[in-house]
């Protein structure tokens, strides 16, 4: 990558946002990020809340211009898991490509590769990728598409007039 693009990591978790459990997850994304070569400009802990998820996601894109944002958790199948609703509302177009290839490499590592439901998709000049929440699936998942996410976001500002 010729230029640092910047990134955002957001954890989606109840427990997280209330400083009941230490966020592992996001940490560890940024780190795998900034070894890509992306910067990461900003990080938040929010709730298992559609509206909260999707306000966050949105500040990221329109206020901050982050240019990558990946979140980390509620992809399951438990009721509070919502990211990727909560995901679907906010972008304009979908990149199932992304989730895809998650979900594969995924499969090939546990059968439960597959219980992540998690989304991607394009909003403005922002890339939004669900990763799972747990430390392993989010290193696994985002190990399997990183190698992709340059040339992604780089297409994306390819037209862009503030660019
Ligand atoms: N993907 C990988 N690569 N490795 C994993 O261990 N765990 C799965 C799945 N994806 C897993 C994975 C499990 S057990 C669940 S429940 C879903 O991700 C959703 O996780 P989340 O609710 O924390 O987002």
């Amino acid at each position: 990558m010729e230029q640092a693009y910047t990134a955002a990591v957001v954890t989606v978790s109840d427990k997280g946002s209330r400083g009941e459990r230490e966020d592992t997850a996001g940490p560890a994304v940024a780190h795998m990020l900034r070894g890509a070569g992306f910067e990461v400009t900003h990080t938040a802990i929010v709730p298992d809340e559609v509206l909260a998820i999707g306000a966050e996601l949105t500040r990221c894109s329109d206020e901050l211009r982050v240019q990558l944002i990946v979140t980390t958790g509620g992809t399951g199948f438990t009721k509070r898991d919502v990211t990727p609703e909560a995901t679907l509302a906010v972008v304009e177009r979908v990149t199932p490509g992304i989730p895809e290839a998650m979900r594969a490499e995924s499969f090939k590592i546990t059968p439960n590769g597959i219980l992540s439901r998690a989304v991607a998709g394009i909003r403005g000049d922002s890339l939004i990728v669900n990763l799972p929440g747990s430390l392993k699936a989010a290193r696994e998942c985002l190990n399997a598409v990183l190698p992709a996410l340059g040339h992604a976001v780089k297409m994306l500002l390819a037209d862009s007039v503030e660019h």
